[in-house]
């Protein structure tokens, strides 16, 4: 991945269906990737994210998995390089989010929460470090959350806090190979995941402390992990908060 283009490179987007992850998934393959979509519970955007690379003469391929199952995530590297024959970029977008005060959360909800945004992300980026290509991207996504100082999402900033030790821990593992490990935390995004968790009024808010008076859009943070998958490829073991607003759809 010396020169810092997506020609031709195979990507794995984790979560790569829809939203964020779908346009990650049609914006690398766009600039020439092969890309392996992954998706949960979402079938359907799957194969009609794969379709739409097809249809634009690109190269894709949909697995499902459940990545907080290790066996599931070494699958999804194992699928990426038997059909593609190897990896160059890791993209993990997964995550789950819960606004609940820490008096009425369950430890059912609170193992699910670890399992997806901290046990989930760990594995990914093990396995990434041992199937990706000297030269290669992983890129994880948090939560602009990190840097807040807030009530009501202690499970769901609180699961993806690790995620910067562990990048940073990646980033020096993994140096000696040239490989960049690096983190996304957007500010609150305009999409379906955000909006079950806060009330109109919140909306307001979040909208009221971004440029434009919007909430992040995926095309604001788009750009920024394909940067760090390219141009970007000196950036390592660093936590980025874009946090957009600005973006006229
Ligand atoms: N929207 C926001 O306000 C916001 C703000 C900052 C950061 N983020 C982060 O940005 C990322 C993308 O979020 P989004 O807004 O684009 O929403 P999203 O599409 O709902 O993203 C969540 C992803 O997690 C996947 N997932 C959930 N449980 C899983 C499991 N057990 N195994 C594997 N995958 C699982 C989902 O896959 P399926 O759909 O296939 O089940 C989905 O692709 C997330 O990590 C989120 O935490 C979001």
């Amino acid at each position: 991945m010396a020169e810092h283009t997506l020609q031709d490179k195979v990507a794995v987007v984790a979560g790569g269906a829809k939203n964020l992850g779908g346009l990650i998934s049609t914006t690398f393959a766009e600039s020439g990737a092969k890309v392996v979509v992954h998706h949960h519970s979402s079938g359907d955007a799957a194969e009609q994210t794969v379709k739409e690379i097809e249809d634009a003469g690109g190269q894709a391929v949909a697995v499902q998995g459940d990545l907080t199952r290790v066996a599931d995530v070494r699958r999804l590297f194992d699928t990426a390089v038997d059909t593609f024959g190897g990896v160059d970029v890791a993209v993990n977008t997964t995550g789950m989010v819960l606004r609940k005060p820490i008096l009425e959360t369950s430890e059912e909800e609170y193992d699910r929460m670890f399992g997806v945004n901290a046990k989930a992300a760990y594995f990914f980026l093990q396995e990434a470090g041992r199937r990706i290509n000297d030269h290669g991207r992983i890129i994880s996504l948090g939560t602009s959350l990190l840097a807040a100082f807030t009530d009501g999402y202690s499970t769901y900033a609180g699961g993806k806090a690790p995620l910067e030790h562990f990048t940073r821990a990646a980033a020096k593992e993994f140096a000696d190979r040239h490989i960049s490990v690096n983190l996304v935390a957007p500010g609150p995004m305009d999409t379906p995941f955000f909006y079950p968790q806060e009330t109109p009024e919140r909306v307001e808010f979040h909208k009221s402390q971004a440029l434009g008076n919007q909430l992040t859009q995926i095309e604001d943070i788009v750009p920024v992990v394909r940067f760090l998958a390219t141009e970007g490829w000196w950036f390592t073991g660093q936590t980025l908060f874009p946090n957009g607003g600005y973006t006229t759809r």
